[in-house]
């Protein structure tokens, strides 16, 4: 079984970007983790990143046509704007895990509000890096 790792706009500039917010830790880093707890846990990972919103939207509807076991998500700022990428979670049975690597919570007021939350399962956030292992624990008890 696969599950799909999905990382929104500006996660490619992980480990340059704010540091002081997001730390140090690159996506590839991050794909590394995953890769390592996914072979113990009999799991397949497909971890992409785009910063274009469509591209998010045609993943999760590729997910359920490719029958993933689940969608890890990490929206980045879309999370707070996208009724496209809600929609789209809204559209298929695949299920989606909201992940992000700070507490949007804890942030600026604008960053409170998660249109993907509205879909997802389940949100795993301000656990840095180790919260996509744990969504990918969540996922593989799905
Ligand atoms: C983020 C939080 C978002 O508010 C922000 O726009 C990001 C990253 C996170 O992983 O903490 O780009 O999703």
């Amino acid at each position: 079984p696969t599950v799909y790792v999905l990382n929104g706009p500006n996660l490619n500039l992980l480990g340059l970007r704010e540091p002081e917010i997001y730390g140090t830790a690159t996506l590839d880093d991050i794909a590394d983790l995953l890769e390592d707890r996914a072979r113990e846990l009999g799991l397949a990972i497909d971890m992409r990143q785009s910063n274009h919103e469509g591209h998010l939207v045609d993943w999760l509807h590729e997910a359920q046509a490719e029958a993933a076991k689940a969608v890890l998500l990490n929206a980045a700022a879309y999370t707070h704007t996208s009724i496209a990428l809600l929609d789209a979670i809204k559209a298929i049975k695949t299920p989606v895990i909201e992940v992000h690597l700070s507490d949007p919570t804890q942030r600026e007021q604008f960053r409170h509000h998660s249109f993907v939350a509205m879909g997802a399962v389940e949100t795993v956030q301000g656990r840095g890096p180790q919260g996509y292992v744990d969504a990918l624990e969540i996922a593989a008890r799905l």
